[in-house]
C-alpha cells in the first residue's frame, strides 16, 4: 500500500476535488491491508510521493529523473515462531539488489530486527517507535505515520517475507513520472519456495546451478550456455549453416524443459498469434505430438516426407514425447541439415514408414501419435497464397478460421521482416520491446492442466 511521503510536515488536508489520490485510497485500504497485515499478507504496497503543493509546476528534483527517486522500503518483520527469519533475509537482500537509491526500514522493537539489520549492512536500519498491538502485530496507523515521515520519494510498504524483483524499480520509476499522487496496490504471488539466490555481493540473481538469471517481466531469464554466441544478424536465414547450428539449440531446450516436466508449445518468433492456440493443442490429449504441416499443396495429405515444421509444435510433458525428443536430439546432432528433417525422420520414420492416414504418424517404439495440424487453423506461409491475398492476409485468416499464422516460405530475413510489417501483423512496440496485442482477456490465457484423476473407480 501507498502513502504519500509527507517530509514530516503536516498530514495535507484533502483538497475538495483534488487529486490527492493517496489521501482518498489511504483510509478505506488502511482496515483491509491491516487485516491482510496482520495474516502475514502476500500484499505489497507501494506508495508515491508528490511532494509538490498546488500550482507549484516545477520539479527541481523530479523522482524518476536523472538521479532516480530515492525509495525507502518500510516492513514490520514478525519475530520466530511467527516469521521464518531466512524467508525474511531473503526478502530484504532482495530490496537491497533492487537498482537505485533503496533504504530499508524495519519497524520493530524485538532483537531478531536487529540481528538482521546487523547482517544486512547499513542501508538496513531499525525503527522501533511502532505501536504494536498486545498480541505484537504493528498498528497499521503507526507504520503508515513512519512512512509519512521519511525523507525519500516513494515509499513502499512490504510484508516482510515478499520478495521484489528489480522491475519493481522501473514500476515505480514509471509512476514517478506521474504529475498526480499515486498509489499502488500490488498483490504478490505465493510461494512456497523461490529457486533463486543473489550472488556477487548481493546484486545478481542466480539458480540452484550458479547459473545467472535476469527476471524479465516477472519471469526468469537465462542465457543458455549451449546457444552459439557468434549468431549472425543477417545471414543466419533458412538454408545457412549458422541456421542448423542454432535452431538445433531449440529442440535441445525443449527437452530439458519436459523434462523438469513443462508441456512445451514452441512458437518460432515469425508465428503470428490471431488467437490463443493453448487449449485446443492440450485437448489433443496425451502421448500426443501436435506439428504444423509445411505442406504447399493444396489438396492431398498433409504428412509427406519433410513436411513436419518444427518452427510450430505442442509437446507434452510425458515419456513417449520425451523418449521420442531425446532421439530427435540425438538425430539433430549427428545430421548436417538442420533439425527440422530429424523431425519428421524421426517421428514419421524415413520416407514416411510411420504415415497413418492423410494427417498422422505413429512413432512405433513409444506409441507417440504425430498430428500435423489443419493447415486452414494453422497455416504454414505457403498454404493458400495467403500473405499475398489482394484484401490481406488478417481478412483472409479471419475468413479461414486461422488461430496462427507462419511467415515462413520466405527467403531472407529483410524479406521476411517485410512481408510481416506490410501485412500489419506487426504488433510489436521497439520502445517498450513489448507485443501491442491485446492480451487482457487473461481467461484465454489460463494455464492448462489435465482434469483431476478421479480415484473412485
Ligand atoms: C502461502 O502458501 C503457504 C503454503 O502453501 C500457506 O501456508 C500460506 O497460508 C499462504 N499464504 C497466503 C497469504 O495465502
Ligand atoms: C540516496 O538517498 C539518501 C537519502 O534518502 C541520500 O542521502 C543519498 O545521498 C542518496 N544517494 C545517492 C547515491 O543518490
Ligand atoms: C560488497 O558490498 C558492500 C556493501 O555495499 C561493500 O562495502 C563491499 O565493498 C562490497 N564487496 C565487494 C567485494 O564488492
Ligand atoms: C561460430 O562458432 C562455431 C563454433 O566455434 C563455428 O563452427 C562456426 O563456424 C561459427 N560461425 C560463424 C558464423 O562464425
Ligand atoms: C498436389 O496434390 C495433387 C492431388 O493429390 C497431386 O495430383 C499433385 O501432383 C500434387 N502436386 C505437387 C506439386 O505435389
Ligand atoms: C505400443 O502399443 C503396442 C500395441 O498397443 C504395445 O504392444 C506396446 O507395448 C506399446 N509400446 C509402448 C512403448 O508403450
Ligand atoms: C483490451 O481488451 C479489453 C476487453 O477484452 C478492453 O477492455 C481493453 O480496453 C483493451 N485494451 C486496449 C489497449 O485496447
Ligand atoms: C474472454 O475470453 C472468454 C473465453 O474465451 C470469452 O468467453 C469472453 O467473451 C472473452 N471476453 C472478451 C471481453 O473478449
Amino acid at each position: 500500500m501507498l502513502v504519500a511521503s509527507r517530509h514530516g510536515a503536516h498530514p495535507r488536508r484533502r483538497r475538495a476535488g483534488g487529486n490527492g489520490v493517496a489521501d482518498e485510497l489511504a483510509l478505506p485500504l488502511a482496515g483491509g491491508l491491516a487485516l491482510l497485515l496482520a495474516f502475514v499478507t502476500a500484499a505489497a504496497v507501494l506508495s508515491g510521493g508528490d511532494r509538490r503543493e498546488e500550482g507549484d509546476r516545477r520539479r527541481p528534483d523530479l523522482p524518476g529523473g536523472a538521479a532516480g527517486p530515492r525509495v525507502a522500503i518500510f516492513s514490520a518483520p514478525l519475530p520466530p515462531p511467527d516469521s521464518s527469519p531466512a524467508r525474511q533475509e531473503l526478502a530484504v537482500r532482495s530490496w537491497l539488489a533492487l537498482p537505485g537509491n533503496v533504504s530499508v526500514v524495519l519497524l520493530a522493537a524485538h532483537p531478531s530486527a536487529h540481528a538482521l539489520a546487523g547482517r544486512l549492512g547499513g542501508r538496513v536500519t531499525v525503527d522501533a517507535a511502532i505501536d504494536i498491538s498486545f498480541t505484537g502485530t504493528p498498528f497499521f496507523h503507526s507504520i503508515v505515520a513512519r512512512a509519512q515521515a521519511a525523507d525519500s520519494d516513494i515509499c513502499v510498504l512490504v510484508d516482510a517475507e515478499i520478495i521484489l524483483l528489480p522491475e519493481t524499480i522501473t514500476l515505480l520509476k514509471h509512476f514517478s513520472r506521474s504529475d498526480l499522487d499515486w498509489l499502488v496496490f500490488s498483490a504478490s504471488r505465493n510461494i512456497s519456495a523461490f529457486p533463486y539466490h543473489l550472488v556477487d555481493n548481493g546484486t545478481q540473481w542466480a539458480d540452484e546451478h550458479g547459473k545467472q538469471v535476469s527476471f524479465k517481466k516477472g519471469m526468469p531469464v537465462s542465457r543458455d550456455t549451449l546457444s552459439p554466441n557468434n549468431v549472425s544478424f543477417d545471414d543466419c536465414h533458412f538454408g545457412t549453416q549458422c541456421f542448423q547450428q542454432v535452431t538445433k539449440v531449440k529442440s535441445r531446450i525443449v527437452l530439458k524443459i519436459l523434462r523438469l516436466g513443462y508441456n512445451v508449445l514452441l512458437s518460432d518468433v515469425d508465428v503470428y498469434w490471431f488467437h490463443n492456440p493453448v487449449s485446443f493443442l492440450h485437448s489433443l490429449g496425451p502421448g500426443t505430438f501436435a506439428a504444423q504441416s509445411d505442406e504447399f499443396n493444396q489438396t492431398g495429405p498433409i504428412n509427406m516426407p519433410r513436411r513436419l515444421n518444427s518452427g510450430f509444435y505442442y509437446a507434452r510433458s510425458d515419456d513417449a514425447t520425451i523418449t521420442a525428443m531425446e532421439m530427435i536430439v540425438k538425430h539433430a546432432t549427428n545430421s548436417g541439415l538442420s533439425e527440422q528433417p530429424s523431425f519428421y525422420d524421426i517421428l514419421c520414420g524415413k520416407d514416411g514408414a510411420n504415415r497413418i492416414g492423410d494427417d498422422r504418424c505413429l512413432e512405433p517404439s513409444t506409441n507417440l501419435t504425430i498430428v500435423f495440424l489443419s493447415r486452414d487453423m494453422f497455416p504454414n506461409g505457403a498454404y493458400g497464397g495467403l500473405w499475398e491475398k489482394k484484401h490481406g492476409v488478417s481478412s483472409a485468416c479471419r475468413e479461414l478460421g486461422c488461430v496462427i499464422i507462419h511467415n515462413n516460405w520466405v527467403n531472407g530475413r529483410r524479406k521476411k521482416l517485410h512481408r510481416q510489417m506490410a501485412s500489419g501483423l506487426w504488433d510489436y512496440d521497439p520502445g517498450s520491446r513489448l507485443c501491442l496485442q491485446n492480451w487482457s482477456n487473461a481467461s484465454r490465457f489460463s494455464v492448462q492442466t489435465d482434469d483431476p484423476v478421479s480415484y473412485d473407480s
